[in-house]
Order: structure tokens, then C-alpha cells, then sequence
């Protein structure tokens, strides 16, 4: 096996939970197979999808789920997404209703998320769905990830492979980023190299346990995809106030980099950098990036992230975003600029 990048960047923990080093293999057959086996053993792996980068673990091994939070620093209450290859194997792990098939014959492989009433008979970790009765189940279009998934023949935890509370990960340099320098604790064994995420932003989440589907998280998949099947969904009210928010991504600071983000940018303040959307940027800025010059949201929503990262430098005062239009994928990458400008607590 080529191994293009071996970091030996964290101190062993001797916990015999973390390894010393992280290895990024380009995601060929054998890097697949050998990803599968470390799952098997209850070890975690980084994975690309077309959504985000992903770090999984065995569904149904609380020790690997356990890990998991762990390794992101993830508050136990915030539950996990289940992937699996296909619907046969979602059927296995959760009840599925008309609507539910409907959607996921529709949607899957890709970017849609189902919340269902979970069967317990299915052996995934309670930890996994955070002991709630339901489960989110995913079936991932990547070829990478359904490989994978194939090949580790179990459901796999994974959320997104970056530290909780931050900007997710779109490329396999991002997730080195946000666990090399983790010295305590466990991390993925290895990171799958499937270069940078098509969508670029998380799979839409919506809640099927109700009469009414809601839409927990806007995602890949448009509130206008939905429509094409459903004839209504409903936003839940914000979360407010302490306590386990009904889904914690839904928590007001999430998404967020170092540097203060400012929403709705028309001109400079000193010292910023700025996302554009458009052909046209206002001047003053320290640096630039386009979204999508063109005013493609598809394409702002594969940049969205990357350009976060590339732009969170000490050197800026903050990041200023030019608005964003309100409709198909701009309900998701609005929904994470929010997160990414909300005040920040102390512990993310
Ligand atoms: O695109 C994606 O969904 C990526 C890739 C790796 O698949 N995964 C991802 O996972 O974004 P994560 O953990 O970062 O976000 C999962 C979201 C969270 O907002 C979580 O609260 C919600 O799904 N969720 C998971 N299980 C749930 C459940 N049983 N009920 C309600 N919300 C749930
Ligand atoms: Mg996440």
C-alpha cells in the first residue's frame, strides 16, 4: 500500500484507545479493505463522502461509539448518523413507513438523512442514538463510502470527522487538520483520501417519526427535492434554553471558526477578509474569496467550508460574508453561516 502521508504528529496517549499516528491513504481497493478490517475491530476511520468527510466507527460496538465522541469531543446527548450500503440494510435498523421508502427511493444513495423509530433488535449501540428511541439512518452516494460500508458488511456510525462544534471537513487535509494535534485520547487509525466532497455541505436531516416530517437540518437535499415527494414539512421552532436539544446540530453556535463571522456583508470593516457571492465584490477587504463568482449555490456550497478554513487566520480581524440568496442549497449554507456567526460559549 502507497502511503502518501504518514503523521506522526500526536503523542501516544497509552491509552490503547488513540494511535500515535494518523496515516492518509489514498482510498484505493486495498485502503478500503484494509479500512474495513480496522472497523471490525472497533477501530475508527475517516472516510469521505459527498456530503463531508465522515469519522465511523462499528454501530454496533458501544466501545467505538464511545470513541467516537470522544475523539470529536461531542456532548453524549447529540446522537450519531447510522450509514449503511443500501435499503435493505436501513430497513434492518429502523421502521420505515410509506413516506419513508418513498424518500429514500428517491434520495438514496445521497444526501438525505432519515430519523425513524429505531428497532432495538437491530444491535446498534444505544450510545449511537444517544438513547433516544429513534435512529438516523444514511445510505452515502459516495463509491468510497458505499464500498467501504460493503466491505465492513455493519452499520457505521460517523458524523462528520471535525472537532464538535466546528467547521466540518470536505477534504481528507481538513480532518488531519482538526486530529493531529489531539495528543489525549482516540482518533481515527486512518484517514481514506476520496479528495474533496462534490456537495460539500451535510446531508439534510428530517425527522419522520410525526405525521408531519420535520426538517431538522437543512442539507444537501433542498427543501424543494422534498416537495417533489412531500406535501409538507415543517421547520421545529429554534432551540432555546438549556437542556438536550431535540437535534443538537441544531445548537445556535455550531460550524464555527476561530475568527468572528459577520453575515450580510456589504462593505469592508479594517482588517477583514471576505466570502463573495457574485460577480462583484465591495473593495477594502484584507482578502477575498468567491463562493461562486458565477452565483451557483451548488458550487458556494462545495467551497463554503474549505474557504471558512482558508480564511480563519490570526492575521484577519474576521471573516465577512456577502449575502446569500434564500432558496435551494442557500437555506443549508445560510443555516451553517448562522451557526458559524452565532456567539461561540466557552465550550464547543
Ligand atoms: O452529511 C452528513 O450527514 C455527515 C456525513 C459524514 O454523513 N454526517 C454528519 O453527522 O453531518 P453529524 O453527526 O455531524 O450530524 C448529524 C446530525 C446532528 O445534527 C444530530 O443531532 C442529528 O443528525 N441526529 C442524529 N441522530 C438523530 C436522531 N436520532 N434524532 C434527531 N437528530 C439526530
Ligand atoms: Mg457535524
Amino acid at each position: 500500500m502507497s502511503i502518501r502521508n504518514r503523521v506522526a504528529a500526536r503523542a501516544d496517549p497509552a491509552t490503547g484507545t488513540g494511535s500515535a499516528a494518523i496515516d492518509i491513504v489514498p482510498s484505493g481497493k486495498e485502503a478500503i479493505r484494509r479500512a474495513a478490517d480496522l472497523l471490525r475491530e472497533g477501530a475508527l476511520v475517516a472516510f469521505p463522502t459527498e456530503t463531508v468527510y465522515g469519522i465511523g466507527g462499528d454501530a454496533t460496538n458501544d466501545r467505538a461509539v464511545a470513541d467516537i465522541f470522544a475523539a470529536k469531543s461531542r456532548p453524549r446527548f447529540n446522537p450519531l448518523i447510522v450509514h449503511v450500503p443500501g435499503l435493505a440494510e436501513a430497513e434492518d435498523l429502523a421502521a420505515f413507513d410509506d413516506r419513508a421508502r418513498r424518500l429514500a427511493r428517491r434520495f438514496w444513495p445521497g444526501a438525505l438523512t432519515l430519523v425513524l423509530p429505531r428497532r432495538p433488535a437491530a444491535g446498534v449501540s444505544l450510545l449511537a442514538s444517544a438513547g433516544l428511541d429513534t435512529v438516523a439512518v444514511r445510505v452515502p452516494a459516495h463509491p468510497v463510502a458505499r464500498n467501504l460500508l460493503r466491505a465492513a458488511g455493519r452499520p457505521v456510525a460517523a458524523p462528520s470527522a471535525n472537532r464538535s462544534g466546528r467547521v466540518s471537513p470536505t477534504m481528507a487535509a481538513h480532518v488531519l487538520a482538526e486530529f493531529a494535534a489531539a495528543t489525549d485520547g482516540p482518533a481515527p487509525a486512518l484517514i481514506l483520501d476520496g479528495g474533496p466532497c462534490s456537495i460539500g455541505i451535510e446531508s439534510t436531516v428530517l425527522d419522520l417519526t410525526g405525521p408531519i416530517p420535520v426538517l431538522l437540518r437543512p442539507g444537501g437535499v433542498t427543501r424543494e427535492d422534498l416537495a417533489e415527494i412531500l406535501s409538507a414539512v415543517e421547520t421545529p421552532p429554534a432551540d432555546v434554553g438549556a437542556g438536550a436539544p431535540r437535534s443538537p446540530g441544531r445548537l445556535p453556535s455550531h460550524y464555527a471558526p476561530d475568527l468572528p463571522v459577520r453575515l450580510d456583508a456589504t462593505e469592508a470593516r479594517p482588517g477583514e477578509a471576505l466570502l463573495a457571492f457574485g460577480p462583484e465584490a465591495p473593495s477594502g477587504f484584507a482578502e477575498i474569496l468567491f463562493l461562486s463568482q458565477r452565483g451557483d449555490l451548488a458550487e458556494a456550497a462545495a467551497n463554503l467550508f474549505a474557504m471558512l478554513r482558508r480564511l480563519d487566520r490570526p492575521e484577519f480581524s474576521g471573516i465577512a460574508v456577502m449575502p446569500i440568496p434564500e432558496r435551494g442549497l442557500g437555506q443549508a449554507i445560510n443555516d451553517r453561516l448562522r451557526r458559524a456567526a452565532a456567539p461561540q460559549p466557552d465550550n464547543r
